[in-house]
């Protein structure tokens, strides 16, 4: 199900009152900042550089500082210089919240480019929800959201799963074993998972959560030994995908057999685990990095010649790049003039771009992002071999698999009981 029209305009009207009534001041100076110090326009950059998802929100830390620098380099935007102020949140959800408060309040940023995890997502929306800020998460999430302070560019369920389950039961079988983090993304997704498995007439042989950082998954992989999934279909992030991937195959098993199908190995963890631990398993994502196209093709070289050779791109560094190029269409838009982020937010809505994955656009219901679904199969190289990918850009529904639910400035609301 789409978001209304009509529910999400009434969200727009009633956040706008409360702006007028609580902090406009706070933009106005903002927009004078930028001026008087001489076309300056100051962007948080709020990924962890420390801790559990180091690996992968380094990734992003780079990708959004690159664009940056692209972009300043070709004279900015409307002659004004982005200034990135960059935070370390530390992989955790307290200091994410610490860090954005002092981003929008402290340093004026009129807009935030920030997070891997839900956590650390929910950990900083009421701070941009209370100030009226902007929030640019790159990251594929488990939908049942739509702030009006966010722009969401990574994929929602829908982007994710809708094509790679029926897929992976047809191919594999219909025994799924779900195993993720224990934190919200992966329990939503798993949500989803099991709404699409019961409508296709598959089975869940296990659900598991373990720890974020978890590292030792004998247990968990004695399990899989007993109950035999045809698919372990897994939502584990961070540095604990490398264990995970690394003790399956200590352990024996055949990916032929058993292939974990992930939402969130990426070519980084890969990297950091050896492709001969990932060969065989698969990951449904909008982008690879074997990604045919000449926008990759110059992302690609890019990152290289900025980071290192041997540095790879992602699926979620690909988001955390374009969307800086969003941000950047919609301050053009504005002319130079109402820097606020909600007129920036108000600017981004319906902005097209020409990113790596294909043409990629927000959409101006939800906040979400259109984008270009595919199927990868990991390969002994590190690279994923792209088996399966959409003709048209997928549309984000972010409360597709929950019928009767829309968004509010709040998350969600039930409009039948
Ligand atoms: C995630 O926590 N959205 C990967």
């Amino acid at each position: 199900m789409s978001i209304r029209r009509r529910d999400f305009l009434k969200v727009t009207a009633a956040t706008g009152a409360a702006a007028s009534f609580g902090f406009p001041h706070i933009w106005i100076k903002n927009a004078d900042l930028a001026r008087a110090a001489g076309g300056e326009i100051k962007v948080g950059v709020l990924y962890s550089l420390t801790g559990t998802t180091a690996i992968i929100e380094t990734s992003l830390n780079q990708a959004c500082l690159m664009a940056i620098e692209e972009i300043n380099a070709s004279g900015g935007i409307n002659g004004m210089k982005l200034t990135p102020v960059v935070e370390d949140p530390a992989s955790d959800p307290a200091t994410f919240a610490q860090k954005a408060r002092k981003l929008v309040l402290g340093d004026k940023c009129v807009s935030v480019f920030g997070s891997y995890t839900s956590a650390s997502r929910k950990a900083v929306l009421p701070v941009f929800e209370k100030y009226n800020n902007l929030y640019w998460y790159p990251t594929l999430y488990e939908g049942r959201e739509c702030s009006l302070d966010v722009i969401y560019t990574g994929a929602v369920p829908n982007q994710q799963q809708q094509d790679f389950v029926p897929w992976l039961l047809k191919n594999f079988g219909k025994k799924f074993y779900l195993i993720g983090s224990n934190y919200i993304y992966p329990k939503e997704e798993n949500n989803v998972c099991k709404i699409l498995l019961k409508r296709l007439g598959g089975e869940v042989v296990g659900e598991e959560y373990v720890p974020l950082g978890h590292s030792e998954f004998s247990s968990v992989i004695q399990k899989f030994k007993d109950t035999q999934p045809n698919v372990i279909f897994s939502t584990v992030v961070g540095d604990s995908v490398v264990a995970l991937h690394r003790q399956y195959k200590a352990a024996g098993l055949d990916p032929a057999k058993m292939p974990m199908a992930s939402l969130t190995t990426s070519e980084e963890e890969i990297a950091a685990m050896g492709g001969e631990f990932a060969v065989g398993h698969f990951t449904s994502a909008p982008y690879f990095m074997s990604y045919d196209s000449p926008e990759n093709h110059k992302f690609v070289e890019a990152f290289q010649k900025k980071y290192g050779k041997d540095k790879v791109t992602n699926f979620v560094s690909e988001p955390a790049y374009f969307q800086v190029y969003l941000f950047k269409q919609a301050v053009e838009k504005l002319g130079g003039k109402n820097l606020t982020p909600p007129e920036i937010r108000k600017a981004a809505w319906g902005q097209e771009f020409k990113a790596p994955q294909g043409l990629v656009k927000i959409d101006p219901e939800n906040s979400h992002t259109y984008l270009w679904p595919k199927i990868g199969e990991a390969q002994s190289n590190g690279q994923f071999k792209i088996i399966e990918q959409v003709k048209q850009w997928v549309e984000p529904k972010p409360y597709w698999a929950y019928e009767g639910q829309v968004c509010t400035p709040t998350g969600m609301k039930m409009t039948k009981s």
